[in-house]
Order: C-alpha cells, then sequence, then structure tokens
C-alpha cells in the first residue's frame, strides 16, 4: 500500500481487517515503527481521528506531531501561477514538500466546502499534499471520504457478526441542523460493496448519494421498509448532493428511535460520532444495548493501527 486514501489504495482488504484485529488483541509493538514520525495536520476539527490515529502511531513505537494548520500554520496558498499578494503566506507546493522531508507518513483531514460539488469532488487539496509531499499520505477525512472511519466500521461489523449468512447492512439518513459532507456515508458505500454483507441505502427524496459511490445499491425512500430485518443500521446525516450542500429536510421522523429498532432484527446501531443525541439518533437508542457507537470508535484505533504498519513497515 503506498497511501491510504480511499479503498483503492487498499492491495488486500481481507488482510487489513484482520491486521486490525491482531492489533486489538496486543495493540503495544513498539519495535514496528521506532524512530518513524507521523505528521496528522489538521484543517477542520477532530477528536476521534485525531487521537486514535496518534495512540496507534504510539502503539507502533512511531511519534505522532499534529497541527492545526488552519489554526497554527501559515494561510496556504493551493493555486498555481498566481501571484502571492493577499493574505496567504505559503504554497501548498512548500508547506506539502517541507512536510514531507519531516515526516515518514503524513495524515491530511480538508472538509468540503460544501458550495461548489465540482471542486469538491476534485479533491484538489488532497491531491495537492498527494503530489507534492513525495510520502505515503493518509486521509483523515476528505471532502469525498473518511477512509479510516470505513476501516474500523468493517472491523467492527466483522467482530459482531458471527452467523452463517451476510448480514443486512441498511445505511439510513438522519435529520442534523446543520449542512454535513457525504463522506462518511460515501466511504461507507465504497466499503461495503466490497465486503460480504447485503448493503441497501435509506434517505429522504432529495439526498439520492453520488452515483460514483452508490452504483446499483438499493436505495428506499420508505424508511421502514428499507430498516425491516436490518442486522445493521448505520446512521449518518448528510446534506444533500443533488441540490448540493444544501438541507432540504429536518424531519424528525427519521431520527433513530427504538420505534424503528423494532422494524429490525434486533439491529445493531452504529454512527461514527459525533452525534447529536435526540436529533440524529434517540438517548434510548444510543443507551441502549443495541448501540455499538464506542466500538467503533474503539476499533479507530486498530484501523489506524493497521494502516500505518502497511505504511510504515
Ligand atoms: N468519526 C470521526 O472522524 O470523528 P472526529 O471527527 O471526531 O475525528
Amino acid at each position: 500500500m503506498k497511501h491510504f486514501t480511499s479503498i483503492s489504495d487498499v492491495d488486500n482488504l481481507d488482510q487489513l481487517v484482520q491486521e486490525a484485529l491482531l492489533f486489538k488483541q496486543n495493540p503495544h509493538q513498539p519495535n514496528i515503527a521506532t524512530g518513524k514520525k507521523v505528521g496528522l495536520v489538521f484543517l477542520n476539527p477532530s477528536l476521534r481521528t485525531r487521537l486514535s490515529a496518534q495512540i496507534a502511531a504510539q502503539n507502533l513505537g512511531a511519534e505522532a506531531i499534529v497541527l492545526d494548520i488552519g489554526k497554527d500554520g501559515w494561510a496556504l496558498e493551493f493555486e498555481d501561477g498566481v501571484v502571492m499578494n493577499g493574505n496567504k503566506a505559503e504554497h501548498i507546493r512548500e508547506a506539502a514538500g517541507v512536510m514531507g522531508k519531516y515526516f515518514d507518513v503524513l495524515g491530511i483531514r480538508t472538509f468540503p466546502g460544501l458550495e461548489d460539488r465540482a471542486l469538491d469532488y476534485a479533491e484538489d487539496l488532497l491531491n495537492a499534499f498527494l503530489k507534492y509531499a513525495g510520502i505515503p499520505i493518509v486521509s483523515l477525512e476528505s471532502a469525498t471520504r473518511h477512509p479510516l472511519q470505513s476501516l474500523a466500521d468493517l472491523v467492527t461489523i466483522k467482530e459482531q457478526w458471527s452467523e452463517n449468512r451476510k448480514p443486512k447492512v441498511v445505511l439510513t439518513w438522519a435529520p442534523h441542523v446543520k449542512a454535513l459532507p457525504q463522506a462518511v456515508a460515501n466511504s461507507f458505500l465504497e466499503w461495503m460493496q466490497v465486503a460480504d454483507v447485503d448493503l441497501s441505502i435509506t434517505n429522504p427524496v432529495g439526498y439520492d448519494l453520488s452515483l460514483e459511490f452508490r452504483k446499483e445499491l438499493p436505495v428506499f425512500h420508505d424508511q421502514v421498509e428499507a430498516l425491516k430485518d436490518a442486522d445493521f443500521v448505520y446512521v449518518k446525516n448528510w446534506s444533500s448532493y443533488e441540490d448540493y450542500g444544501q438541507v432540504l429536510s429536518q424531519d424528525s421522523s427519521w431520527t433513530m428511535s427504538n420505534e424503528h429498532l423494532a422494524l429490525t432484527n434486533n439491529a445493531k446501531v452504529m454512527h461514527c460520532l459525533p452525534v447529536r443525541r435526540g436529533l440524529v439518533i434517540k438517548d434510548e437508542v444510543l443507551d441502549g444495548p443495541n448501540a455499538i457507537h464506542l466500538e467503533q470508535a474503539e476499533n479507530r484505533v486498530f484501523a489506524a493501527q493497521a494502516v500505518l504498519n502497511e505504511l510504515l513497515k
């Protein structure tokens, strides 16, 4: 594996999942990456990704250095050929190039602007780091994907599922007051389509995800119909892809509740976090026996550890 920015960077998915599960059993293996340095660059907020990547690096014996580039770094220019006489002090060519000299692996978090769909889906910023850093790049969530989250999601499903059949996995939209990226949902679809699961999506009209990610998957606009007999329900809000970046609905009937859960096959309920209680998922579900969001978050460490192991070894 040269980089980790999407499922297509993964050479052997089963092996990566198994590695994460093995690291969970025996996380402290400091001989693997002694003396290596991992840069973690954040243009946006994070709790889980930041902490889990730091712990993962530490478990492997590497040193992780976090840079909140928006707050602590120089304002970056991403356009080529411009005369930098405005308020941007440093070009991405130098910033990424320098970080490439300091680190062995570089992680980047960069959210979409949610105003210009073509611009966001072009992933210019992530691609600039890929182009100019000259070292392995890990997406810590980009404009369109969150592969470290998806790997942890897959690891969680694998460890929770023991029946001798494919689990029925439903990705359901839930309401939110803010316009959120489609990255977690896109990525979940991308990863689950190569996993051994029976996957479908449910969302209100106007919230269909990009065809690039949902491909031929069934999309239900009736959540009740979609949730029937589900074994795993992945709850997530995303803003509209069609009416790009817009909040078209705040319909609270889509908030995951025990009533929804009763439609399922006693489904495990997943969420990447942060979750707005009562709005996205009701307390009765988050505090109930079916919720596995904390297990998912725990598995973020071992997913990151498996990825860093592949890139640093
Ligand atoms: N799920 C996730 O990526 O959480 P953070 O935004 O807190 O990193």
